[in-house]
């Protein structure tokens, strides 16, 4: 791994730890009339049992929903934003690395996120999304193409539906190109990388904006003895590569951001319109001869919005610097046997795309 990377710090959510000013909330108290103090922009302490907290957001989303009964997009977004905002005002002590309220679930987030702070106060919807990471981290998740359990580290992006990684499986078993070098860009919970070098990959770059990601992949890496084959970089797309790679890929974002994007997961989502444009200029840069560019991609944004433009349709078509070797597509399946497929993601299709730079004429 490369040295700088041991001075990374984790991005984790946001603590308190001066003295507050705050409403102590026990169950003997009037529900309604604290959530109306937590709207009015009052920090609530949940004191008791962690279920208090439960039942104040509970009773948040009754009162917002009343004020934001309108159905409408931008209504719904509205209401999402007005909970969120008042919801984080819901906060939880922390002492000793641990919650102080009863009956709450133990997250080793807390210990290992925040070794420099002993006692603190973090918003209730921080802890729920802790404690969820937490329970994936513990557990893992499995990975049937790579017939591993990999263990995502909070904040990362992971997989819960396989399609793509058996589309890129199929794919890799029929390359017959070099494997010296790859560069895999947003290696994320890392099992494009993982799938690399399962199939004979000699060395991968890879790297991530997210700091979480890369921390994630380097414990991974060593865990799973794949750490002599991976380089990991913190940094923007191909920023301090100086690899020419035989294969270059990238699962990016899938849906074009109509905000500003938030470090993190934000970014496994939402890409920005330069993404793709920034990509391809460098990709190019950074193939080696025979070089080819697998992309992982999904018909997702068509599926949401017909109008929507595909990325890579788009390079193919405006600029002169690569075709196209090939397309695959593939159904998505839910991601678990109880998920009803009744909405739009029915029609929804992952797709493999590989390419080669146009020779210059
Ligand atoms: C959809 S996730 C894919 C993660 C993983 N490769 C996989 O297939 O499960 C996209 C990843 O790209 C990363 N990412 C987004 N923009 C990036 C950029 N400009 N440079 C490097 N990584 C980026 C995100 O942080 C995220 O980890």
């Amino acid at each position: 791994m490369n040295k700088d990377l041991q001075s990374i710090q984790p991005d984790r959510p946001n603590i308190i730890t001066t003295a507050i000013d705050a409403i102590s909330f026990n169950r003997k108290m009037d529900t309604e009339a604290t959530v109306a103090e937590m709207i009015a922009g009052k920090y609530v302490l949940v004191e008791g049992v962690y279920s208090n907290g439960l039942q104040l957001l509970t009773e948040l989303k009754r009162d917002l929903l009343l004020k934001h009964d309108n159905k409408s997009f931008q209504g719904q977004r509205d209401f999402r934003s007005a909970f969120r905002e008042a919801s984080h005002r819901l906060l939880l002590k922390v002492k000793d690395n641990r919650l102080t309220v009863k009956k709450c679930p133990d997250i080793g987030w807390l210990e290992l996120l925040y070794p420099d702070a002993s006692e603190f106060y973090i918003s209730f919807p921080e802890v729920q999304g802790m404690n969820s990471a937490w329970q994936w981290y513990k557990n893992g998740i499995e990975i049937e193409t790579l017939n591993l359990t990999l263990h995502p580290f909070y904040g990362t992006y992971f997989p819960t539906r396989f399609d793509h990684l058996k589309l890129f499986d199929k794919w890799l078993k029929t390359y017959e190109g070099a494997k010296d070098n790859a560069i895999d860009i947003g290696v994320g919970s890392g099992v494009l990388t993982f799938q690399l070098i399962q199939n004979g990959f000699k060395n991968i770059f890879a790297t991530d904006t997210n700091k979480n990601a890369i921390i994630g992949v380097s414990q991974e890496s060593k865990r799973l003895g794949f750490e002599d084959k991976i380089t990991l970089n913190h940094g923007d797309l191909f920023e301090n590569c100086d690899v020419k790679a035989d294969l270059i890929v990238f699962n990016p974002p899938w849906l074009l951001a109509k905000h500003k994007l938030e470090e993190g997961i934000d970014k496994a989502i939402y890409y920005e319109e330069e993404l793709f444009p920034r990509f391809f200029e460098q990709a190019q840069k950074h193939l080696a001869p025979d070089g080819k560019i697998v992309l992982i991609f999904s018909n997702l944004a068509q599926v949401v919005e017909e109008e929507s433009t595909h990325p890579i349709i788009e390079e193919l078509q405006k600029n002169n610097r690569f075709r196209k070797e090939l397309h695959l597509r593939r159904g998505v399946r839910a991601s678990s046997k109880r998920t009803k497929r009744t909405d739009s993601r029915t029609n929804e299709k992952v797709e493999l795309w590989v390419l080669a730079p146009k020779e210059k004429q």
